[in-house]
């Protein structure tokens, strides 16, 4: 097959993750190492994010094809991953750069969300050294692409369980407050809310508060449904699940419930397809994108085509949510 030619001949680039980890990193991390010596550069991983690039030492491995065998399906990331604080100080950057220099970095390929992005901006504005990212969070919350890495696997793993919830909700005749993970972002809580067929959503996005919830349960009296599903978003305005439970409580006599807050076993498992493919395009094209020249943008697909964003743009333009989606919950409320 012919190779074609890259503007910028890099000998050696580093990869790592940061910030929460997300179901697909290894399967990047993979496309990463691969690509790099498919195109006879050398591939350092950095353990445990900016905080093993501070440290050094063991933290820096040289890796092969070898070194990323048998990881695309499993969850996590085998380089391991942390919020670094030591890194948003100028004493912190510098450490990390003396560490990048002795081990021959030239360009970094950084897999995360808006803190890795940020850190590895203002570290090209200080030192030079180039980055490209993968979006590497469960969350959705970045612009500039369709879908993060982790974004499918975590919604799955949200449908698996309200489908779960609904069996012991039916017997019961009871209604289920489920909160899902999303810091400021209601992606995963709107896909889970259609996918699993649940009949109220709560999300930081929409200025509707939880009154819309009283009035869907005062107005159902005459239907004859006895159980329901409710979606609370963890970034949600008024508060979480609890909170929005006992609001409702207070409001509506009777009102029988229970709380499930899913938590980060949205994070684990094993990736789906989607998400390697996904994974394994973004990681491939960020180290062509670093022998392009390219620097401080985030590689995604948008309407699955390849596309860099800048990391500016990626972290505050802000990415809507869908409102045909939010239509649909109102439509099959019926
Ligand atoms: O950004 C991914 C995410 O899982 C968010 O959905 C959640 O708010 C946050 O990370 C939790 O972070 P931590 O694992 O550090 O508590």
């Amino acid at each position: 097959m012919e190779r074609l030619f890259y503007f910028y001949s890099m000998k050696k680039i580093a990869v790592f993750t940061s910030g929460g980890d997300s179901p697909g990193m290894n399967a990047c991390i993979r496309a990463v190492v691969r690509t790099a010596i498919y195109h006879s550069i050398e591939v350092c991983g950095i353990m445990q994010g900016y905080k093993g690039m501070i440290e050094g030492g063991e933290n820096f491995i040289e890796m092969n094809s070898r070194s990323v065998g048998n990881i695309i399906q499993r969850g996590g990331t085998i380089l391991k991953s942390s919020r670094s604080k030591e890194f948003m100080t100028p004493e912190g950057r510098k450490l990390a750069y003396d560490n990048l220099i002795a081990n021959g970095i030239e360009g970094i390929v950084c897999i995360g969300g808006n803190g890795t992005f940020t850190g590895a901006e203002i570290f090209y504005n200080e030192y030079g050294i180039p980055s490209i990212g993968a979006p590497g969070t469960i969350d959705n919350d970045l612009y500039g692409t369709d879908f993060t890495i982790g974004f499918d696997t975590a919604i799955n793993t949200a449908v698996d369980a309200i489908d779960k919830i609904r069996d012991t909700a039916d017997s019961h005749g009871r209604t289920f407050l489920v909160e899902l993970m999303g810091r400021h972002a209601g992606f995963i809580s709107l896909a889970a809310t259609i996918a699993g067929g649940a009949e109220q959503v709560l999300l930081p996005e929409l200025v509707e508060d939880h009154s819309k919830v009283v009035e869907f349960f005062k107005g159902r009296t005459n239907t004859k449904k006895s159980f329901s599903i409710v979606v609370v978003a963890e970034g949600n305005e008024e508060g979480g699940a609890f909170k929005i439970d006992e609001m409702l409580k207070a409001e509506i006599p009777g009102f029988e419930s229970r709380v499930v807050i899913l938590g980060h076993i949205q994070r684990g498992g094993s990736p789906t397809a989607y998400d390697r493919v996904l994974a394994s395009r973004l990681g491939s094209g960020a180290v062509e994108a670093l022998m392009n020249g390219e620097k401080n943008k985030m590689a995604g697909l948008i309407n699955n085509r390849f596309q860099l964003t800048s990391f500016h743009d990626a972290i505050y333009k802000r990415k809507e949510l869908n409102p045909d989606l939010i239509k649909l919950v109102d439509i099959f409320n019926c």
